[in-house]
């Protein structure tokens, strides 16, 4: 079972390191790697785990996985500095992104990444020139585009996913294959597909199944390529995070106009029953089209690391208004992106002697009318100077948070025992950039 800092021990944390701070178990990373592994280790193809590495790229994170011999997938030269700063090798890392520079594409091939997957011809054009002129050989893979399916806070404003990858329909796929096989230096390896983020069911990833089969085998016939690796991207969601759909947004708003409390129970996560259909599709589709197995690639980010860490806050203000019951506490949406605040359902915990709920208000420090947490959510009482965990915020917070108005928390790895991972930004890092 995941692990989460009960009252003596959030205490003691907060005492020791001081708040706010993000507190990361190792033991739930080896814990969700062993559940990947333990799901996807019968694929007869092979298996291979890579971590997205931009969901939580510290490099103290990224050496616990390193340890576990899973892959690190990058998407930047921010990314790729981050897992070569884990200790992680060429051969053991992949290279995803939209838009990877000239620069990037250089260092890259200079260390033998393992597999780069291009997203367009643009790109794919770019990538040849730089391994001609290296003269060394690429392992590629091309990125399918798929329809996001999700109906939630990003659908409604109009976020959607068919920018990354190519088109298979339009004829673009096509295209940027026929390319990569003329080139010396390229070698045409894998096909790729990430269908969205916080999946709790197997639907888009047999989308992108269907997808990828599909291309796979236009391109044995037609080129005689054999595709050895398919990789499903990342997107399985977890228990104890619901991200709201559409009727959940309109609910919650109808209760915060008359007042009253927001409660929801988490959508069940089935990752067994997800992994049996995902796989038992896989490989009926590749059966139908007689296409050898391949090796199944995943690069999860959320699901490897999104319940290993809780972020431990303090109570710095209370206050009573006509409507609600407002605690203040010392981290904000400076350390919480704004949009996964009001997408995304997190247990909240409130550290305190009482033992009354009652409908309270959240909010972070930040003069900045958008650093509300929750609202009308039962909590515990609490008062100034009581902590308040945020659960599962793994993913997406620490790499996402910035410095309006305050500096960047500081986060512990909790192994044998806590040791600092990455110390408490201070207000003079700030304005180490600025030239007077
Ligand atoms: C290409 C790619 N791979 C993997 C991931 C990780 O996804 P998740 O955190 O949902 O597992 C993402 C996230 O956006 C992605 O874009």
């Amino acid at each position: 079972m995941e692990k989460r800092p009960a009252k003596t021990e959030a205490l003691k944390l907060i005492k020791q390191f001081g708040s706010p701070l993000f507190v990361v178990y190792a033991a739930t990373i080896a814990e969700n790697i062993r559940k990947y592994r333990k799901a996807f280790n019968s694929f007869a193809g092979g298996f291979s785990l890579c971590y997205s590495v931009k969901t939580n790229s510290s490099p103290g994170l990224l050496s616990v996985f390193r340890k576990h011999k899973v892959l690190a997938e990058v998407c930047s030269l921010t990314d790729l500095t981050a897992a070569f700063k884990a200790g992680f090798t060429g051969e053991q890392i992949i290279f995803d992104g939209l838009v990877k520079t000239e620069e990037e594409l250089q260092l890259a091939i200079k260390h033998d990444i393992s597999l780069i997957n291009v997203e367009s011809l643009h790109e794919a054009q770019k990538l040849a020139a730089v391994a001609d002129k290296l003269k060394r050989k690429v392992k590629v893979g091309i990125r399918l585009s798929s329809p996001s399916s999700r109906v939630g806070l990003k659908s409604l404003l109009g976020i959607s996913y068919d920018r990354f990858g190519v088109s298979r329909h339009s004829g673009a796929a096509k295209e940027v294959a026929e390319f990569i096989l003329s080139c010396k230096y390229l070698q045409l390896v894998g096909l790729h597909c990430h269908t969205g983020s916080n999946q709790k069911s197997a639907r888009s990833y047999l989308t992108g199944i269907d997808e990828l089969v599909t291309f796979a085998a236009f391109l044995r016939d037609e080129y005689d390529v054999t595709i050895s690796v398919i990789n499903l991207g990342g997107g399985f969601g977890l228990p104890r995070i619901t991200a709201y759909t559409v009727p959940d947004l309109a609910a919650n708003a109808v209760k915060h106009l008359f007042g009253s409390s927001v409660e929801h129970e988490h959508t069940p996560m089935p990752f067994t029953d997800m992994v049996t259909t995902i796989m038992n599709y896989l490989q009926e589709k590749l059966v139908e089209n007689k296409l050898p197995l391949p090796i199944l690639m995943l690069e999860p980010g959320r699901s490897l690391i999104g319940n290993t860490c809780h972020l431990l806050t303090t109570i710095v203000e209370t206050k009573k208004t006509d409507h609600n019951n407002w605690m203040i506490i010392d981290a904000g949406t400076n350390l919480m992106p704004v949009l996964t605040v009001y997408s995304e359902f997190h247990d909240i915990v409130v550290f305190s002697d009482s033992r009354k709920k009652q409908a309270t208000s959240l909010a972070g420090p930040l003069l900045y009318s958008s650093d509300t947490i929750v609202k009308n959510r039962m909590l515990t009482e609490g008062q100034i100077g009581d902590v308040v965990m945020i659960c599962d915020v793994g993913a997406y917070f620490n790499c996402q948070a910035n410095q309006f108005l305050y500096p960047r928390a500081a986060t512990v790895l909790i192994d044998q025992k806590p040791r600092l991972m990455q110390r408490r930004e201070t207000v003079d890092d700030l304005f180490n950039r600025d030239i007077i």
